[in-house]
């Protein structure tokens, strides 16, 4: 078996599936210039993408253990529970992660909460798990870097902004980088798996802030982990998701 199709076969073990199904050979995290917006554009099933590059790849910002955990396990379970919610919703099963996420008011009462969590950690992680795959540019560029130049005045003040709205959220979220309908950028961060898509936001960067994304390195020390992951963000996933 080769690299790609271990990959296929080790992932689809882990929840219990034929998670691949829909998606063509190339889909993986390891291609993260496509694969968010991919998974964005995923209909009922929903399928988890292999991660696509080593788990011991982004060592030592993040460990193997972690990085195995978090996505055979955690992300997983988002993906399996939402298709769980949505598996009596013949009305949902036609739309897009992307636009469940987006009309998350529209929904009915009780599938809403379900589609939030579940379907919003499917999308948060699919971004996740590209700003960190291995061998990507290590500063943004192009139409990115300007505009962060404009609205933080330096790649740092945006790393900075990051940081402090990770450190600040309270319990489990995620620290954002979005970009609005203007295309202006701004640091925010949400609860649990909320997603800025939710409020009409592009998110740019997203860095997972949850227990299960550190504890095992890092245990209390979130500011360590934010700086490792920060540093180690891959800017052409990033330039993607602004683009
Ligand atoms: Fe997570």
């Amino acid at each position: 078996m080769d690299r790609r199709g271990f990959l296929r076969t080790s992932a689809g073990a882990a929840v219990g599936m034929t998670v691949l199904s829909g998606l063509d050979a190339g889909t993986a995290f390891a291609s993260p210039t496509t694969v968010a917006d991919d998974v964005l554009s995923q209909k009922y099933p929903f399928v988890l993408p292999p991660l696509g590059y080593a788990e011991n790849a982004v060592e030592p910002a993040v460990d193997a253990q972690t990085m195995s955990i978090h996505h055979d396990k955690h992300h997983a379970t988002y993906v399996t529970n939402l298709n769980k919610a949505l598996e009596t919703q013949s009305a949902l099963q036609g739309k897009t992660l992307r636009e469940l996420l987006s009309g998350l008011a529209t929904l009915p009462d009780g599938v809403r909460n379900a589609v939030r969590n579940n379907g919003g950690g499917h999308a948060n992680h699919a971004l996740y798990w590209g700003l960190l795959a291995p061998n990507g540019a290590k500063a943004p560029s192009g139409a990115l870097a300007a505009a962060i130049m404009r609205d933080f005045g330096s790649v740092a003040a945006c790393t900075a902004a990051l940081k402090a709205a990770g450190l600040g959220q309270f319990g489990s979220g995620w620290s954002w980088l979005v970009r609005d309908g203007g295309g202006k950028l701004s640091v925010r961060g949400s609860a649990n798996q909320d997603t800025p898509l939710t409020d009409g936001q592009r998110p740019v960067v997203g860095v997972d802030v949850w227990e299960h994304a550190y504890y095992l390195k890092y245990q209390n020390r979130r500011t360590d982990y934010l700086d490792a992951v920060l540093g180690a963000l891959n800017w052409d996933a990033a330039g993607a998701a602004y683009a």
